[in-house]
This record gives structure tokens, C-alpha cells and sequence, in this order.
């Protein structure tokens, strides 16, 4: 739970929390890490660089040129150099430019340049908070990658109650002791993730798909990648993306070509994770051109199967592989799902059920059992498809 010797970019934005930030910096330095902090120009009218350099023992940056010699600060390197970044306090302003890239100052650009996870601490007003606008920049921040420190609840600024106050700065520095603890369980390990639906096409423009977003395949890749693991993503068709660096990402369209990059891939993995919602058939013939409709006629299309990769990855599965799958049921839940655990020769399968509320495809949350062919069994509440990805990766790796 060390931060002895970790390089950490502390981005402070314009809020009157920013005076935390140097309670924050100390403590960080205090702990062992090197801080190089990173001051938006209204950051500074609330707290000084002089004070912060003193507490970190570095320059702080601020513009994109340093006055005295007019050489440049190349957020590139401060990229590389960190191995984590953390925006505290985050005004709604900079998460706004954050989640649509508005490089128009030091702090923006050096997040735009970061391969190391980031951290947003956000500070202000209850009603700022709230605003549909701030909670979609938010939105877009968690599906990029970032994660969100939520701001605690009571007095505020304004004099308001409410949420919006920064996270105190101990409990900052907790959860990100946090990140640097569990990132290294899976170092060495490489492990395949299938994520996503696919799509069949019927013609030019025209597809069979399936509801699918990629939400669980994604926060399982990020897990993964975050515990120290070096993870191949082979994704079908989504709006989802990535930040993590250690996680590398083939799209793919359909299920013959999920199919080939996952058979290829396969032999070199320690393990694979097949949570891709795979279409089972698709056209027999694909039309080179968009069928057009014919008046009063039907349209009778023919299906042929389309492989079953887990099968097909069970059937060349090495010892020491371990192979996961996923069981989307409507009823009859476990025996179909062990059913599937046999015939695909799956180490676990993971299942839902599409009777539980809020649990499957699109939603931001999941409702999980997980089987295994020793035996074991172990369910859980309905809770975000984050948390999911933690205990599925708890439960997969619990040995090693
Ligand atoms: O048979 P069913 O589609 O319910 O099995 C679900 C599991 O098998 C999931 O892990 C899914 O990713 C995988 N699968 C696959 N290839 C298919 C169909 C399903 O890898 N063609």
C-alpha cells in the first residue's frame, strides 16, 4: 500500500477547495511520493504556486511556457513521468474540458497526454453538482476510464448544505494507496477479454445484432488491466472506450472474425474471459446489395450457425488455462448455465439472469452468480458493473 517513490501530477483547478491541495501535497510527500502539481491560471486565485512549490519541492507548472526562459513544459513528458494523476479539487469547468478535450490550458493537456491511471476529485456547489450537464461530463470521464472520488455531503461555500465538498484529503491519499495496491496481483499475467455484441450482416446496411454495450467486457478489461495484467480487448461494434495503457484493443465486427483473433490470440494467454454477447447465427448469404423492398412480398432470410469461440477455445484450453464464460438466461438459470460450463469445458461461467431488474444488457449495473466446475457458487447483489468486475476478478484469481 505504498507511495513511497511513486510520481504523482496533482491537477488543481478554481475552487476554494484548492486550499486542501496543499494539506493533500503534504501528505503525499509525507508518504514518499514526488508530486508534481499542475495549477490552472483560477487555481491560482485561490491558492499560491509559491506555497505549493514549497510543499512539494518542485516548480509548479502552469503555463504551457516558462516565463524566466520561454522553454516549454511538455505535458507529454509529465505523461510518461507519472504513474498517476489526480484532479482534486476538480471544478465542473475542468471536468467539462477534461470530458471534451478543451486544451486550453497546462492541466488539460497533461491529462490529454497521461498513459497512468486519473483520479478526479470534484468541489462545488450543490446545485453545480447536480446539473445534468456536470453528471453527463462525469459519465463520460467514468466511461473514459477516470475514476470519480465523489465529493461527501454538508456545508459548502455558499453556505449551502449539500453534496459538493472535496473529499478530505486523508481519504484522498487512502484511495489512492488503494490503486497501487491491488495493481500488481495480476503483473505477468495475460489475459483475453471478448467484449460486446457482433453484428451479422444482412446487406450493405443492414445487420443482426443484439443489445449488448460492451459496459461488462470494458470494466473487466480495466480491472484486469488495473490489478497489473496485460490485456487483449477484442470488442464487437460499441461506443465504449478505453484509457488504460496495458490494455491493447482489436474491434472486430462479426462473430468469424471475434471467432479468428480470439483463436489466434488464445495460446498465448493465461486466461480468457468471453463475455461478448456473440450473435449464434447469421445470413447464409450476404447481399452486395441493399435488398429493396418489394410491395406486399415477405422476406424469408436463412441463418446458418456462426462458431461457438468458447467452444472452440475449451476444445484447445491448455491445463493451466483458465477459460470464463457468460450465461445470459431467462429461465432455469443454473442448470442452463452449468449445462453450458460442460459442453464448452469452462473453468467458471458467470450468469444473469434477465428476470433480475437491472441486471444484463445496456444497464450500468449487474446481478451475478458465479459457477464453478469445482463446484463452488457464489452470488451476488445487484451493484454497478464496476464492482462486478472486481468480485468476478476476486473470484477468478482467488488462488494465485
Ligand atoms: O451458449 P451461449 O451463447 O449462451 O453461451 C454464452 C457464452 O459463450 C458466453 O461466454 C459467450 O461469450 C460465449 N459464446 C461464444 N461464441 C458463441 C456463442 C457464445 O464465445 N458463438
Amino acid at each position: 500500500m505504498s507511495l513511497q517513490g511513486k510520481h504523482i501530477v496533482l491537477g488543481i483547478s478554481g475552487s476554494i477547495a484548492a486550499y486542501k491541495s496543499a494539506m493533500l501535497t503534504r501528505l503525499l510527500i509525507r508518504k514518499g511520493a514526488e508530486v508534481q502539481i499542475v495549477i490552472t491560471p483560477a487555481g491560482k486565485q485561490f491558492i499560491t504556486p509559491v506555497t505549493l512549490s514549497a510543499l512539494s519541492g518542485k516548480p509548479v507548472i502552469s503555463e504551457f511556457f516558462a516565463s524566466g526562459d520561454g522553454s516549454w513544459h511538455s505535458h507529454v513528458e509529465l505523461g510518461l513521468w507519472a504513474d498517476m494523476m489526480v484532479v482534486a479539487p476538480a471544478t465542473a469547468s475542468t471536468l467539462g474540458k477534461m470530458a471534451h478535450g478543451i486544451a486550453d490550458n497546462m492541466l488539460i493537456t497533461t491529462y490529454l497526454s497521461m498513459k497512468a491511471p486519473v483520479f478526479v476529485a470534484p468541489a462545488m456547489d450543490l446545485d453545480m453538482f447536480r446539473h445534468v450537464t456536470t453528471q453527463r461530463n462525469l459519465e463520460i470521464l467514468q466511461r473514459d476510464g477516470v475514476q470519480i472520488i465523489d465529493p461527501t455531503e454538508g456545508e459548502l461555500a455558499s453556505h449551502l448544505e449539500g453534496k459538493g465538498r472535496m473529499e478530505e484529503p486523508e481519504k484522498i491519499v487512502a484511495i489512492l494507496e488503494e490503486c497501487f495496491a491491488t495493481k500488481k496481483e495480476l503483473a505477468g499475467k495475460k489475459i483475453l477479454i471478448t467484449a460486446g455484441p457482433t453484428y451479422e450482416r444482412i446487406d450493405p446496411v443492414r445487420f443482426i445484432g443484439n443489445f449488448s454495450s460492451g459496459k461488462m467486457g470494458f470494466a473487466l478489461a480495466e480491472e484486469c488491466a488495473q490489478r497489473g495484467a496485460e490485456v487483449l480487448l477484442i470488442t464487437g461494434p460499441t461506443a465504449m472506450s478505453l484509457s488504460h495503457s496495458a490494455i491493447r484493443r482489436i474491434d472486430v465486427e462479426s462473430a468469424d472474425e471475434m471467432h479468428d483473433a480470439a483463436l489466434k490470440a488464445f495460446p498465448e494467454m493465461d486466461a480468457a474471459i468471453l463475455s461478448a454477447a456473440v450473435a449464434d447465427y447469421r445470413p447464409v448469404q450476404r447481399a452486395e446489395r441493399k435488398i429493396k423492398r418489394k410491395e406486399g412480398e415477405g422476406l424469408t432470410l436463412t441463418l446458418t450457425p456462426n462458431p461457438d469461440i468458447a467452444a472452440a477455445l475449451g476444445s484447445i484450453k491448455r491445463e493451466e488455462q483458465l477459460l470464463v464464460g457468460f450465461a445470459l438466461e431467462t429461465d432455469n438459470e443454473e442448470s442452463n448455465a452449468l449445462g453450458k460450463m460442460e459442453k464448452k469445458q469452462l473453468d467458471h461461467i458467470v450468469v444473469n439472469s434477465l428476470r433480475d431488474e437491472g441486471a444484463g444488457f445496456g444497464h450500468d449495473t449487474n446481478k451475478i452468480t458465479i459457477l464453478s466446475r469445482s463446484g463452488g457458487k457464489r452470488a451476488f447483489e445487484l451493484q454497478t458493473k464496476k464492482a462486478t468486475a472486481k468480485d468476478i476478478i476476486d473470484t477468478l484469481f482467488a488462488s494465485t
